[in-house]
């Protein structure tokens, strides 16, 4: 029988936070609710968690292959699907997880050929101030733009890297102490890739705008200069980020947050500093080549 749960708008921009689940225990039923919640809302927030790390992966493993991390360095030991963000340190001052994840807006894994579908986090512990999540709805930043924008747009594609080296429109993190090495081996292991400006959800069939200031480096198409393409990519992200497409989740203890990649950009808004920690579990898992 489905667990009795709530579904709550978080916003009238996108997410819902669902009450009443126990993601451990997890039937069929109430993933069905939780799914369809997902691709309706985008985003989601199910609270009051208590995750072993073994369901984290099990749940995540409901909506497709979870994704080895490209940084194994801070995977839990248990359960390598399990990549831990966090600005804490081992008896030896050592961090012992990813420390500055997801500081400009992004979408998971959009340089890859497969980007992500969802990406799932679980909150451990959160900072008494700062270390909030924005969300952004890129199907309604395309549905917003001028339709003389839409028709230029409709063939053109992105070009995505994961090197912030290449990227002008972002900045290193000075918490990375081994930044240029890290990148530069990165940019050997993982080629860039292109996908269209305009993406069509697998499931939903609604068009969105994918693009991001984190791993889209460059619009290509034909006919258009690389002054160009520079500056309408500037306006599509200056676009993207508006505050009416936005939501900000201000994280509790217990969160369990999951997002749709394919139609959301996110950042981490950071403002939090060591001693006061944030401590979170990610899993990532894979999605559909892009159309
Ligand atoms: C991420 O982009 O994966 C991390 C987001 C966050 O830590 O809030």
């Amino acid at each position: 029988m489905a667990q009795p749960i709530k579904i709550h708008r978080l916003s009238e921009t996108m997410g819902a936070e669902i009450i009443g689940v126990d993601l451990n225990d997890l039937d069929d039923a109430t993933f069905d609710q939780i799914n369809q919640a997902y691709l309706k809302y985008q985003m989601l927030c199910i609270r009051n968690q208590d995750l072993k790390p073994a369901a984290m992966v099990q749940f995540s493993e409901r909506f497709g292959d979870v994704l080895p991390h490209d940084n194994l360095k801070f995977t839990l030991d248990t359960h390598p699907k399990i990549l831990v963000l966090s600005n804490d340190v081992d008896a030896n001052g050592n961090q012992i997880g990813v420390i500055d994840a997801g500081d400009a807006w992004h979408s998971d894994h959009q340089f890859k050929e497969h980007p992500a579908n969802c990406t799932i986090l679980y909150s451990v512990k959160n900072p008494s101030r700062g270390g909030h999540t924005d969300f952004a709805n890129m199907y309604n930043a395309y549905d917003a733009l001028p339709e003389r924008t839409k028709t230029q747009i409709l063939k053109l594609r992105g070009h995505h890297s994961i090197s912030k080296l290449k990227n002008k429109r972002v900045e290193i993190s000075g918490a990375r102490k081994d930044a240029i090495e890290f990148y530069k081996r990165q940019e050997r292991e993982i080629p860039d890739v292109t996908h269209p400006l305009v993406r069509v959800h697998p499931v939903t069939g609604r068009k969105s705008l994918y693009c991001s200031p984190r791993f889209t480096i460059a619009i290509e198409g034909n006919g258009l200069s690389t002054e160009d393409a520079d500056t309408l990519l500037d306006e599509l992200i200056a676009h993207s980020i508006k505050t009416e497409f936005r939501y900000r989740h201000v994280w509790h203890d217990g969160d369990v947050v999951m997002w749709d990649n394919r139609c959301t950009n996110h950042r981490a808004t950071g403002g939090y500093e060591y001693p006061d920690i944030r401590h979170l579990y990610r899993t990532t898992v894979e999605g559909e080549a892009t159309s």
